[in-house]
């Protein structure tokens, strides 16, 4: 079973300051947790402050998107090359991202590929809208997304897939354990059957939408949940401390070790 991973998706908030103020916060109080994964996804500009302000500490950082090309004319982006050193991790295909930046499953695809060759980790995210769910088409949606954005991915090797069910991200109505079960064996089922068994269990999948400290342990105890991408409470550091402290001692049901 691989190590549990909580990371902390702070979108497009606060300052480089206010950052790596938030980072030294959680370096301290998560100083003594052991057997759980963090990533800190500040803004771009304040990666590098982040980072530093990590220095030495087990917890690692993350992008929120990233290009898929190397260099170019492409005003406003950032690139792979840009973010190694800066960052291990990148989260892609953020819901976010994908409405209101129209990123396709075929743009996350290209990126997703560059991230791997790249030697970044990223947090792939995929997930239904509410319309999807109450027409009971989840599976699909979410099955589709998932194969599009991994189209031509020979090796998952480091990869971490995010469940995010967009009706639950930022409204405070998270899915039931049930169902974020459900759909993360399905993306686990996904994974074994383009990269076999052994790699599918290797792989995190992990829960987004709405995570808090009060639900994160039914979260983090279904065998199919390897932890949480969790957006308003990883700017709360007491809030983000407990999720992963909480996350540490919850043991999944069911899964072998
Ligand atoms: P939320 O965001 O925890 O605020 O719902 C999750 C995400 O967007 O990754």
């Amino acid at each position: 079973m691989p190590t549990p991973l909580i990371a902390g998706n702070w979108k497009m908030n606060t300052t480089i300051q206010e950052a790596a103020q938030l980072a030294g916060h959680l370096r301290g109080s998560l100083g003594g947790v052991s057997g759980v994964e963090v990533v800190l996804c500040p803004p771009y500009v304040s990666l590098s402050e982040v980072a530093m302000a990590l220095q030495g500490s087990a917890i690692k950082v993350g992008a929120q998107n990233m290009h898929y090309e190397d260099k170019g004319a492409f005003t406003g982006e950032v690139s792979p090359q840009m973010l190694l050193g800066l960052c291990q991790y990148v989260i892609l295909g953020h819901s976010e991202r994908r409405r209101d930046f129209a990123e396709t499953d075929a743009i996350v695809n290209r990126k997703v590929r560059k991230a791997l060759a790249s030697g970044l980790h990223p947090i792939l995210c995929v997930g239904e809208l509410l319309a999807d769910r109450q027409a009971g088409r989840e599976e699909a949606v979410v099955s589709a997304s998932l194969r599009a954005s991994l189209e031509d991915v020979a090796v998952p090797r480091s990869l971490v897939v995010a469940y995010e069910p967009v009706w639950a991200i930022g409204t405070g109505l998270a899915a039931t354990s049930a169902q974020a079960q459900a759909m993360c064996a399905l993306i686990r089922r996904l994974l074994a059957q383009q990269f076999g068994a052994e790699e599918a269990r290797a792989t995190r999948v992990l829960y987004g939408g709405s995570v808090t400290p009060a639900n994160i342990k039914e979260f983090a105890s279904q065998p199919d949940i390897d932890g949480g991408l969790v957006g308003g409470a990883s700017l709360n550091a007491q809030q983000f401390t407990e999720i992963v402290r909480t996350t540490a001692s919850a043991r999944p049901q069911g899964r072998p070790a």
